[in-house]
């Protein structure tokens, strides 16, 4: 996973939030196409199960945000969710974009760019999506290059449990008091608080430990110019090429010196 590289040498990879989120509808194939156009090194999306089973591409537990229907995701059916307009509400210029399967998904970044892949629920993950998941990154290869990333704890020490060689991160919120324990509780290899959280100490803490800091949102420069130069390996960003730019007038990209 690229983001362990980064972590060694103090560079930052430029993670698109939910594809290229400031300029299309966050989580659909068009964001992530605009992500990938910006820069960015990868890409976040968040993911839960329709109640058949599939695993769906959406930030809500409830469809009514970001879609032209309303309800629980995970009560629908993928057939079902495959009749939302998943575009329009963020620009009528987007009507017609579906709510992508992680499959679909996947067929599309795998040649292109890592997945960064957070699992959501409503308001715990669905039951067996750990599995789901850690089944179709082995089926097409990708163990290796993607990560597992969760608010919910307990969920990354399945996926750990289930396959080791899936890096995972936990995302909080809040405070950490110890960076490091958090991340060892959780059998975790990153540790992703937001931006407002992080200090060089803990930076620091976090890569001695062969841990990997990450972190989310760096959309205006005033943040970033207080994470890149800390040495996170990774940024969120829902304008991927503003911290692009950011980063490699930095030196901090992965290939500049
Ligand atoms: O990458 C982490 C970040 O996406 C977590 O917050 O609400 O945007 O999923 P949220
Ligand atoms: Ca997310």
């Amino acid at each position: 996973m690229l983001e362990f590289d980064a972590a060694r040498r103090g560079k930052t990879l430029v993670l698109g939030h939910r594809g290229a989120d400031g300029y299309a509808p966050e989580n659909t194939m068009v964001s992530f196409e605009k992500g990938l156009e910006c820069g960015a090194d990868l890409l976040e999306l968040d993911i839960h199960l329709s109640a058949d089973g599939e695993i769906v591409v959406m930030h809500d537990a409830d469809v009514s945000r970001t879609t032209d229907g309303s309800g629980s995701i995970e009560r629908k059916t993928l057939a079902e969710i495959k009749k939302l307009d998943a575009g329009a509400k963020f620009g009528e210029k987007f009507r017609g974009e579906r709510v992508p399967t992680l499959r679909e998904l996947l067929d599309w970044s795998r040649d292109k760019i890592p997945l960064v892949i957070e699992i959501k629920g409503d308001p715990f993950p669905a039951v067996g999506i750990e599995e789901k998941l850690v089944a179709m990154l082995r089926d097409y290869g990708l163990v290796g290059e993607s990560m597992a990333i969760s608010f919910h704890h307990s969920s990354l020490v399945k996926i750990k449990k289930l396959e080791p060689a899936l890096a995972t991160g936990i995302l909080c919120f809040g405070e950490f008091v110890d960076f490091v324990g958090a991340a060892r509780a959780a059998l975790a290899d990153s540790v992703r608080p937001g931006w407002q959280y992080w200090s060089a100490e803990a930076v620091q803490a976090v890569s001695d430990a062969g841990l990997v800091p990450s972190t989310w949102n760096a959309d205006d420069e005033t943040v970033m110019g207080r994470m890149v130069p800390m040495g996170i390996a990774s940024i969120g960003s829902n304008y991927p090429d503003r911290l692009r730019a950011y980063v490699d007038k930095a030196g901090k990209g992965m290939h500049s010196h």
